[in-house]
């Protein structure tokens, strides 16, 4: 995708073919800076910080990290402590544990001879892979869209929440892939951006990248959805996810569950949109088995902004004092979910449905 006109990705190798760039997250969409990741520590910082996230990109960001490991010490001790480092860094998004496993599983074959060169080559091809996901899954997830112009004749209202667009990603994104897709294909498309309390991913990234591409969408406080949903306004919603389990409960940012729970009263079909790595085979309830990062108060109690001189500020928001509670996730039931737009197609939220597009996934008989 494009910031200001220029091709970009989230990630990539810096030109000394050692150190890897970054898009820092926590600066947009006020500051469009990057970040140099030159240590393990570093990939885990900035995962741990959020200036990078989005399930897909932690998945790379953690490969990246482990071949920048690979660097200090290459040998098994060294791979298992920086597996066990980057997978500490976050709890829920399946990806991080996902691309580490198959970082660690290539990187102790008995045929590898330089662990450091195999590792960034491993890495680069992750992201490129990342990029080709991400991009059928938005062939697949404009067919939705598309179908519902041919259907009303008028502008697709999608809504969303959070950010699971190409800042989630390496590009394209997952949720925003089929809307970039549509969009690019002259679908008239318009989004409803949630702003996504307490870190307000969906005003401050969502938007920033849906705006840079050009694509209409407007900004609604979190609490409006369902308003929005009675009134007829939005034709269906499209969101990421962070863990999916084999029977497609869907684990997304804080505030997802509500919003399917609106959809499914007023008849709004609702989607996940994610690569098969975010799918956790091994699980089967979401609500008791999926772990949710707990993340500071400070989250939910201030608030950062740019003030109309164009200085980044902090403000307390909430009465001095008061504990608050900071889940970042929640799960939406299989039975909210209409559909998982994968990369293989779209899937019933189901442990048949999945299994369908990915039998090798599926329990042998
Ligand atoms: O806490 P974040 O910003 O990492 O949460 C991101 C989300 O919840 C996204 O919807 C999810 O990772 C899907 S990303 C394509």
């Amino acid at each position: 995708m494009n910031i200001d006109g220029r091709p970009t990705r989230t990630i990539w190798l810096a030109d000394d073919g050692a150190t890897v760039e970054v898009i820092d997250q926590t600066r947009l969409p006020h500051r469009v800076s990057t970040k140099r990741l030159a240590s393990l520590a570093d990939a885990a910082d900035a995962i741990r910080t959020m200036v990078v996230r989005g399930a897909p990109l932690i998945g790379v960001t953690a490969a990246y990290g482990l071949a920048l490991a690979m660097r200090e010490d290459a040998s098994d001790e060294g791979i298992s402590r920086a597996v066990e480092t980057l997978a500490a860094t976050r709890p829920t998004a399946v990806n991080l544990r996902w691309a580490l496993d198959r970082m660690a599983a290539a990187l102790t074959r008995p045929e590898v001879n330089d662990r450091v060169a195999a590792a960034y080559r491993l890495a680069a091809e992750m992201a490129d892979e990342d990029v080709a996901t991400c991009r059928a899954i938005g062939e697949h997830g404009a067919t939705l869209i598309r179908d519902a112009h041919d259907r009303t004749g008028r502008t697709v209202n999608v809504l969303t929440h959070c950010n699971a667009g190409w800042l989630a990603a390496v590009d394209w994104g997952t949720a925003l892939a089929p809307v970039y897709v549509a969009h690019d294909a002259g679908v008239p498309v318009h989004v409803w951006v949630d702003e996504t309390r307490p870190r307000n991913q969906g005003a401050a990234l969502t938007a920033f990248e849906l705006g840079q591409h050009g694509v209409p969408h407007t900004i609604l406080a979190d609490n409006a959805g369902g308003h929005i949903m009675q009134h007829g306004r939005v034709d269906l919603c499209i969101v990421g996810s962070d863990r999916t389990t084999a029977s497609g409960d869907v684990a997304n940012k804080i505030g997802t569950y509500l919003k399917a729970l609106a959809a499914r009263d007023n008849g709004v079909p609702f989607y996940a949109a994610l690569p098969a790595s975010t799918i956790d085979w091994r699980l089967d309830d979401g609500v008791a088995e999926i772990p949710i990062e707990e993340r500071g108060p400070r989250e939910v109690t201030h608030m950062t902004g740019r003030t109309e001189t164009g200085d980044i500020v902090t403000v307390e928001i909430a009465s001095p004092g008061s504990p608050a509670a900071n889940p970042a996730f929640d799960v939406t039931p299989a039975r909210l979910v209409t559909g998982i737009i994968t990369e293989r197609g779209i899937a019933a939220a189901s442990r048949e449905g999945l299994a369908s597009l990915f039998p090798e996934h599926a329990p042998r008989p």
